[in-house]
């Protein structure tokens, strides 16, 4: 093999470099150390590796070195500023909410220097024009705070304002609770110094083997061989691992514990031996010196297949023709049904108005701008260590160590820095491989997944197939609702049941629904299984939900404000799951939006012209705090220097787990007068911290801060001495006093568990409340839906910190619109890159985004807290395509609403053909579901 040696100037030094003609900048970038150059999808679609050659921005993942010339200047983002001399552009983005995962960030950055450099005065909209034309993306912050940044810092940079001006400070009392207050891992992210999986696998000993994953590309199939022979001669493989070296069950464990549940949720094997059940499942691991020889040797396994008919949806997998996928349980594999007041049969023939759609929601991929890297080694007491991405790092111990044949305190999991989840890194069949793969090889071991391999192992939003109607009466106030729900799981049960109960919480949320009939299904097909992902069965939910309340106020001539209006909850009212809601703050916070309201309606009517309609569309949503009984555990320790150390396994997603974690520190120990510089954080490392519970059901601020106020209390009384003064560590010591305590949070007392044949109870300790606008406008000409703005009205509780809760809103925000005009992963092939599953670019999302916080204190929430995160991706899907119908008179049903299926739409309507969508045959009817179940009550 001929190398090349080639001379870069790079951050201001000429630097010698030895690599392979074909070698792309960025990995030689990153082999020489400089691991701030992201990459992400490796295909010139993201920007996360963006540097500067010769002052220009250049995606290095697919600049080749042979096309640069000797001395050529690099600039990386360790050239741009350190930790102790940030660029302004740096600091405006720590300041200002332009991180989150951070994985984005060096790219961003890099790219905005490169615009200031030519454009020190640029507008907003000549920032998003540059993003949009370097490819920058980012798939956490909704855009919106990166412009801010690069606003604030050009402002700096011409000396119209200093750094300092940027800077939160804790308010009077020391409290930084519902500030702006940056997050602590932002310098690091911002400098290029936080250590992702990939920088961590560039960095492992010598020894280390890289691993392959054999994944054959079909959707359903009988293996009738895996023949691993060639692979294992090929160069530097030593060894290919099948389900033969698996010393478990070879399961990854979800237990279903739904009474009406078919399956016990066991069987997802780790590594396939005997089905293909769906596209992107493992049947065998290569391991080699290099990951170039273990993925060359990995194409030579042999897996001989017989194909089998692919029931690549819910429908097709319930026709009862349909052959069973898994042996042990039947397609159609779970139902709930939920009963609320009078039978809606007795209902709905006594309504004024009824409406009724059909409505689709699909398979929403994550789209994280990072892929999957994992990295497997024994530490010092031969514990199997995985670093990796989780969001449930002590649950996922518990779901594999049957499956890979070991004890759970023989497994170790880690978190590395994230680059982005928003669910999927629930699954653990992940860290399940890895642990495999370590146990039969007992080196050091790194898995560093393609996009394309993230996109087909990952699991996705569970799609959704929903008939519904509503009544009401003649005032307009509603009267009855019915739906008819089938979640199709894809290819294993996994988290569907669990997905079922918050289906049967946000249909008809947060209104005053008096008559509520539902039956829900959970259907096994050969789709990608369903997995976690933020709002997690609300948009399913809300899309019916939503779409009915606009149908229902069309019917009668209503405004939708005023008929959501005589329609919400107010005090006595009870929710669908027949217990009173746990809050009532809806009208207050629609007197908010109201002038919001008025306005943009003002402004569709104004605006609109011929070709370029314009139209205003509203949804309700929210979330629940966490499911049924759930616990919590934190733990506190005073240090030597009078400060503390706060440990939990709240895993950091990039969704605030450390700025979370400090705020909560700092404020229940607020007597103590702790500084948020004097609190250490240490999370994430099953082995040194106790179990917080995953990271998910927005739930993580309010389980944390009420386990760190019980910890506190616990320190706070230990050191405290009968002059009410404190001790310090010193007195602590001297006198024998224990200086770590365990807070814990139990929300056993405050939930009653939704009964699974009427969805009656109380499911969670507390809820969120999101009322979202927005303006859209459709063109005629292109059908491309534009969204102008959104202004929403939230409640969610008192705001730990307002760059945090924001960040969660403007991200949410931009995947519901994602979800609502181009996200899908219908197509297991076609969809397996960023741009090809339909992730929104900087000029999608408006930058006109404010979301206005109506805090209504949680009488259990930390410092009066509830959760955040889902609410805000909960309707807005559901609000755009209110819009869109409001501007040109076309209602999308099925997700995601497309320009050409616009186009068709509207066509259609145009030329007086009925747009209403059939109903889905589920072959059984709700009402016949109902008699079914009441013939086989569960036990
Ligand atoms: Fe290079 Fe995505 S554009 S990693
Ligand atoms: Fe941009 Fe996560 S902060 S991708």
């Amino acid at each position: 093999m001929s190398l090349k040696k080639a001379w870069l100037n790079i951050n201001g030094a000429n630097r010698m470099i030895v690599c392979e003609p074909g070698d792309n900048l960025a990995d030689v970038l990153r082999r020489i150390g400089l691991t701030g150059t992201k990459v992400g999808c490796n295909a010139g679609q993201c920007g996360a590796c963006t540097v500067l050659l010769d002052g220009e921005p250049v995606r290095s993942c697919i600049k080749k070195m042979d096309k640069i010339a000797d001395f050529s200047e690099i600039v990386t983002i360790e050239g741009i500023g350190t930790p102790t001399n940030l660029h302004p552009l740096q600091k405006a983005w720590i300041a200002l909410g332009g991180v989150q995962c951070g994985f984005c960030s060096p790219g961003f950055i890099v790219s905005a220097k490169a615009l200031l450099d030519r454009n020190p005065s640029p507008t907003r909209e000549e920032v998003r024009d540059w993003f949009q034309r370097h490819h920058n993306l980012c798939r956490c912050t909704g855009y919106k705070p990166l412009v801010d940044a690069v606003m604030a810092a050009a402002e700096i940079m011409r000396g119209e304002r200093s750094a300092d001006s940027l800077t939160a400070t804790p308010n009077d009392n020391g409290s930084i609770y519902g500030t702006r207050f940056p997050r602590p891992s932002a310098l690091e992210k911002v400098t290029g110094l936080s250590e992702y999986g990939g920088d961590i696998a560039i960095k492992m000993p010598p020894s280390t083997l890289h691993l392959a994953l054999v994944m054959p590309k079909t959707d359903h199939a009988d293996i009738l061989s895996v023949d691993t022979a060639k692979a294992e001669t090929m160069p530097g493989v030593v060894k290919v691992i099948t389900a033969k070296d698996v010393q478990g069950t070879n399961f990854a464990s979800q237990p279903q514990t739904h009474p009406r549940a078919a399956s016990n949720g066991i069987f997802k094997p780790i590594l396939c031996d005997k089905k293909i059940f769906r596209y992107g499942d493992v049947v065998a691991v290569v391991a080699a010196h290099s990951r170039a020889e273990a993925r060359t040797a990995a194409k030579e396994v042999a897996v001989e297949l017989k194909e089998l008919p692919a029931y690549m949806t819910a429908l097709e997998a319930m026709h009862p023709d349909a052959m069973q996928i898994h042996k042990e349980t039947p397609n159609k594999f779970c139902m709930s049904r939920l009963q609320k007041g009078e039978d809606t049969r007795t209902v709905f023939p006594m309504a004024a108005h009824v409406v009724s759609g059909s409505f689709y929601t699909s398979s929403q991929p994550h789209l994280p701008i990072e892929s999957d890297i994992y990295e497997a080694y024994l530490d010092g007491e031969d514990r199997v260590t995985i670093q990796c991405k989780s969001q449930a790092l002590f649950g996922q111990i518990g779901q594999i160590a049957a499956g890979v044949g070991l004890p759970a305190e023989k497994i170790r999991l880690i978190d590395n820095t994230v680059g982005g989840s928003f669910g999927y890194t629930m699954n653990p069949t992940g860290p399940a491989i890895m642990a495999v793969c370590e146990m039969a090889l007992r080196r050091p071991l790194v898995l560093e997944m393609s996009y394309d391999e993230h996109m087909a192992f990952s699991g996705k939003r569970t799609a959704s197939y929903t008939n519904a109607r509503l009544a009401c009466d003649e005032a307009g106030k509603i009267t009855g609702l019915e739906y008819h729900m089938v979640l199709d799981s894809g290819a294993y049960p996994m988290i569907s049941t669990k997905v079922m109960d918050k289906c049967c919480r946000f249909v008809g949320y947060p209104y005053n629904v008096p008559n509520a009939d539902a039956v829900l299904q959970a259907v096994l097909s050969n789709h990608t299984f369903g997995v976690q992902y933020r709002g997690f069965g609300s948009p399913q939910s809300y899309m019916s939900s939503e779409a009915l309340m606009d149908m229902m106020a069309e019917e009668l001539g209503m405004d939708p404000f005023e008929f959501r209006y005589i329609n919400i909850a107010r005090p006595g009212d009870l929710t669908v799951n027949s217990y009173p809601y746990r809050d009532y703050p809806m009208q207050e916070m629609m007197d908010i939006l109201r002038p919001y309201y008025l306005e943009a309606k003002e402004r569709a009517e104004k605006l609109s012209t011929d070709r370029v309609k314009r139209g205003v569309g509203l949804a309700w949503g929210g979330y629940a705090v966490s499911s049924d009984a759930d616990a919590a555990e934190v733990e506190l320790e005073l240090n030597p220097d009078g400060g503390v150390t706060h440990y939990n396994s709240w895993e950091q997603m990039g969704q605030g787990a450390d700025i979370g974690t400090l705020t909560h520190t700092v404020e229940a120990l607020l007597p103590l007068g702790i500084k948020p510089e004097q609190v250490r954080l240490v999370q994430n490392d099953t082995a040194i911290v106790p179990n917080t519970g995953p990271a998910a059901g927005s739930r993580s601020h309010y389980m944390v801060g009420n386990a760190t106020i019980d910890a506190a209390n616990k320190l706070m009384t230990a050191m405290r001495k009968p002059d009410a003064t404190y001790r310090t560590y010193d007195e602590m010591i001297a006198e024998g006093i224990p200086v770590r305590y365990k807070g814990v949070c139990s929300t056993a007392e405050l939930v009653v568990s939704n009964d699974t044949d009427t969805c009656r109870g109380n499911a969670s300790p507390a809820y969120n409340y999101i009322l979202t606008l927005v303006e859209v406008e459709v063109n005629l000409d292109t059908f491309k839906p534009k969204v102008l703005s959104v202004k929403a009205v939230s409640d969610v509780g008192k705001v730990g910190n307002l760059l945090a809760v924001e960040g969660q809103a403007y991200g949410g925000f931009s995947h519901a619109l994602g979800f609502a005009l181009s996200e899908d992963y219908s197509d297991t092939k076609k969809h397996s890159s960023l741009l090809g599953a339909g992730i929104p670019q900087i000029k999608d999302v408006p930058d006109d985004m404010e979301f206005i916080f109506h805090q209504g204190a949680r009488e259990s929430g930390p410092h009066g807290s509830s959760g955040c995160a889902e609410g805000f991706q909960s309707a807005g899907h559901a609000a755009i395509l209110n819009a869109v119908n409001n501007a040109i008179g076309v209602r999308i049903c099925e997700l995601p609403a497309r320009p050409e299926k616009i186009r068709a739409a509207y066509e259609r309507q145009q030329s007086g053909q009925k747009l209403a969508p059939a109903s889905y045959d589920f072959s059984a009817g709700m009402y016949e579901l109902f008699d079914h179940m009441a013939r086989n009550p569960h036990k």
